[in-house]
């Protein structure tokens, strides 16, 4: 059966929790008084539809329906959810939660998304609310706050899960929740650093996207601080660094006491967490995860994957002179994103790598990025690899390009992907040359034709690789 959900006010918050409902099969029914609510949701689904799938390898389910409501009442009738995300603003809140309770079904679950208040703030005025504090995107973050009463928490929790959130319920309220008070207390000091003229918002920006904010992304503080230790761990951090909590490090000067107690606490509860791992495990996981974001980051070019980007620029290319040699197309180590369940190089990676020592040639023959903007390129018509050993995770390919012709629009490559002195794979490839305006094959420019020639020369002496007669299944 279709779960319902009603979203009461449709703006950043509440069009993200629309999202994020729909998308996971639910019908959603919105309440906002808005003119312009139905347009600012269409507008947020529209960016939702293009990332939240693009998160998963399966179909998400079916999209659930959407529909638009005059009235609350209306809204709420029939649903098993309803979020209220209007401003924060407490009279309001206890205005809008007050009209829900009447309305909404005994057994819906009633979550506010409310930053700051309290669930005993928000029920103050008796109506049945628990706060259910998400993040912006909604549709793509996970971290969902539970605060409020114990039954309608695990209600909400199992609900949460089944459209792919992570509840974290608060073992008792406080205001602005767990999250908010992390990030108000960081905002705090931000803004004293800007004030005290320290730094500048970027220079703040690059102290947190450049370094800790990557490992507090897939790790957080206190996992990141274990290894911090060292082999000794916790317990050994926290004796190097406890002390600084009594030095002026933050305005902030409200600290706990540093006693054997509390460090007892922090080394216990950071045994249970990350105990079962070794440093070296979890620096190998760290590593991991930081290839992965930064290899992400790098592809937009945003915060430390700017730095990378810009860096790879900078990183020599092999000069690729036409002779008889092959010319080195890549030279690269195989980064962890690129593993299957094996701890080997996913089939699809070796196609990368081909296509890479195709763009790399493409370059060196005159046809790179300032070609391509300029409105022409060469697109892949057909490829066939052919896998001849494995490769691990770490080890460095090279990749040597042979032109088996390059005459007209044609192009027909041949690279060897190799390690150390075994081909690992080869892939044929054959391109034409295409006018990007009019998306029709034509001849390249003289200047790339003249070189992608002399290479087909000096290649032509070369034998021609076993590989290029095969077809699949043919016997080696
Ligand atoms: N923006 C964030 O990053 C963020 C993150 C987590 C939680 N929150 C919380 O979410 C809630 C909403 O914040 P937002 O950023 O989406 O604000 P917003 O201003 O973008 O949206 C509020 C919406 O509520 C509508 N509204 C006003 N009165 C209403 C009423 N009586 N009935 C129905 N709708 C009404 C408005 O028309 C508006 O579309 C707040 O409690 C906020 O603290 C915000």
């Amino acid at each position: 059966m279709t779960h319902k959900a009603a979203i009461i006010g449709g703006g950043v918050i509440g069009g993200g929790w629309a999202a994020r409902f729909l998308l996971n099969g639910w019908d959603v029914a919105v309440f906002d008084p808005h003119p312009e609510a139905r347009r600012k949701i269409d507008e947020v689904l529209a960016g939702a539809r293009r990332a939240l799938p693009a998160l998963y390898d399966r179909a998400l389910p079916p999209e659930g329906a959407l529909s638009f409501h005059d009235t609350l009442a209306d809204a709420v009738a029939g649903a098993d959810w309803v979020q209220e995300s209007v401003p924060e603003r407490l009279d309001l809140k206890h205005r809008v939660l007050a009209e829900i309770d009447a309305a909404a079904p005994d057994h819906a679950v009633i979550g506010s998304s409310t930053s700051g208040f309290k669930p005993s703030d928000l029920a103050a005025q008796g109506a049945r609310v628990i706060v259910a504090h998400p993040f912006n995107p909604v549709y793509l973050l996970p971290l969902v706050e539970l605060a409020g009463e114990a039954e309608s928490c695990a209600r909400a929790d199992t609900l949460l899960r089944g459209i792919g959130m992570r509840p974290l319920t608060l073992r008792r309220e406080i205001d602005a929740h767990i999250a908010d008070r992390l990030l108000e207390a960081v905002w705090r000091e931000c803004l004293w650093l800007l004030t005290d003229g320290i730094a500048t918002t970027e220079e703040i920006d690059d102290a947190i996207r450049m370094g800790f904010g990557l490992r507090w992304a897939q790790m957080g503080i206190f996992e990141t601080y274990r290894i911090a230790g060292g082999e000794a761990g916790m317990r050994h951090f926290m004796e190097q660094f406890g002390p600084a909590l009594e030095w002026p490090w933050t305005k902030l000067m409200d600290v706990p006491e540093f006693t054997p107690e509390l460090v007892d606490l922090i080394a216990g509860q950071s045994d249970a967490q990350s105990g079962h791992m070794s440093i070296r495990e979890l620096e190998r996981l760290r590593d991991d995860n930081l290839v992965g974001i930064l290899r992400a980051l790098r592809k937009t070019g945003a915060g430390a994957g700017g730095v990378i980007a810009e860096h790879e620029r900078s990183l020599g290319q092999a000069e690729g002179i036409p002779q008889a040699a092959l010319v080195e197309t890549v030279r690269r180590a195989v980064p962890q994103t690129w593993a299957d369940y094996n701890g080997h190089m996913n089939e699809a990676h070796y196609l990368e790598i081909g296509a890479q020592a195709t763009d790399r040639f493409m370059e060196m023959i005159g046809a790179g990025p300032d070609y391509i903007a300029a409105g022409k390129s060469y697109f892949t018509v057909e490829n066939h690899l052919c896998y001849h050993d494995e490769v691990k995770v770490g080890e460095t390919l090279v990749v040597t390009t042979q032109v088996v012709a390059g005459a007209g629009k044609k192009m027909h490559l041949f690279h060897r992907i190799c390690r150390g002195e075994v081909v690992a794979a080869t892939m044929e490839t054959l391109l034409l040359h295409v006018d990007l305006t009019t998306r029709r094959a034509c001849p390249p420019e003289a200047g790339v034709e003249r070189t992608l020639t002399q290479y087909a020369e000096a290649h032509a002496g070369l034998d021609a690789p076993v590989e290029l007669a095969r077809h699949v299944g043919a016997k080696r």
